[in-house]
């Protein structure tokens, strides 16, 4: 089972569209996907349908018993997609991690029990752009970390220097037993006033201060209005464009791009016209 976790240690670039549309897709690849919504600000759990009547538990039950029960997810209207929903909206979780001892692999432990490898093959978990012990514990959780950098994060190079104080804080040797996972740098929301050589570059330069710690993605997804047009239908992005005219690749390609690079197995794969998950449970 592969453990994902969306995070950036700023806002508003990108996390929960990314996690939503990527999680699609990979149950629509007919992967057995469950989403985790870390941010106390539950754009995550709103994004997509969920089947009336059935909005169960959440985040605060996982974090507390350190475990996912059952009742902790909720199934959303696709097939092969569930959720944990975030239901702390007072922000309590934060400052009870903060008295555990075990802060930092609480979210891990829970999601390495038997009942979670056994029936997914995919976790993706959505942050909130900050930092704080939430963040942190989705962090240590994950195999593999995917970090959007929109350009504005990369003028003000904020991506290395967060990106650096994170690592350093979470390396290995800090939290017993919880190596950091990978982390990939994905260029996100590009559009067409930035230079992809240039982006590059700068990275590549930022990168040489973090120690290679850090790689960056091939795929690159631009700006685009499908994104947003889809969240407000609250589709995947990969079912709402599918095709599109002019020199900037499809929602629907781009997605799989990524979906291909982040999960090598899938290569290749495409979610086709009447696909799994089309009318959902
Ligand atoms: N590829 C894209 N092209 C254009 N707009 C996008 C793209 N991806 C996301 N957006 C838009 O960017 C905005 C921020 O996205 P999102 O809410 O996913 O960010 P976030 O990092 O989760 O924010 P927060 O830190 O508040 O949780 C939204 O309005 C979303 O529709
Ligand atoms: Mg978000």
């Amino acid at each position: 089972m592969l453990k994902l976790t969306v995070l950036s240690t700023k806002g508003g670039v990108g996390k929960t569209t990314l996690t939503a549309n990527l999680g699609a897709l990979l149950a629509d690849l007919g992967l057995r996907v469950l989403m985790i919504d870390a941010d106390v600000q539950p754009s995550l759990s709103k994004y997509y349908p969920i089947p009336r009547g059935l909005q169960r538990a959440g985040l605060t039950q996982v974090i507390l018993r350190g475990e996912v029960g059952v009742e902790a997810i909720t199934p959303t209207l696709f097939n092969n997609l569930d959720l944990v929903v975030s239901d702390d909206p007072e922000g309590r979780l934060p400052a009870w991690l903060l008295t555990r001892i075990d802060r930092g692999f609480r979210l891990r432990a829970a999601l390495s029990a038997p009942a979670i490898t056994r029936s997914y093959d995919c976790v993706l978990i959505d942050t909130q752009g900050a930092v704080g012990p939430l963040q942190d514990a989705a962090a240590l959780a994950a195999d593999v970390l995917v970090s959007p950098i929109t350009p504005e994060i990369l003028s003000a190079r904020e991506f290395r220097d967060g990106t650096m104080e994170l690592l350093d804080r979470l390396q290995p040797g800090a939290h017993v037993g919880a190596a950091l996972g990978t982390l990939k740098a994905l260029v996100y929301r590009q559009d067409r006033t930035t230079d992809a050589r240039l982006i590059a570059t700068q990275l590549r330069e930022d990168f040489g201060s973090l120690g290679g710690r850090v790689s960056l993605l091939d795929t690159v997804v631009p700006y685009a209005k499908a994104y947003k047009e889809a969240a407000t239908a609250r589709m995947p992005v990969h079912r709402h464009e599918r095709q599109r005219a002019g020199r900037m690749p499809s929602a629907y390609l781009v997605m799989h791009r990524l979906a291909w690079e982040l999960v090598p197995r899938i290569a290749g794969a495409y979610a086709g016209p009447g696909m799994r998950g089309e009318g959902g449970r």
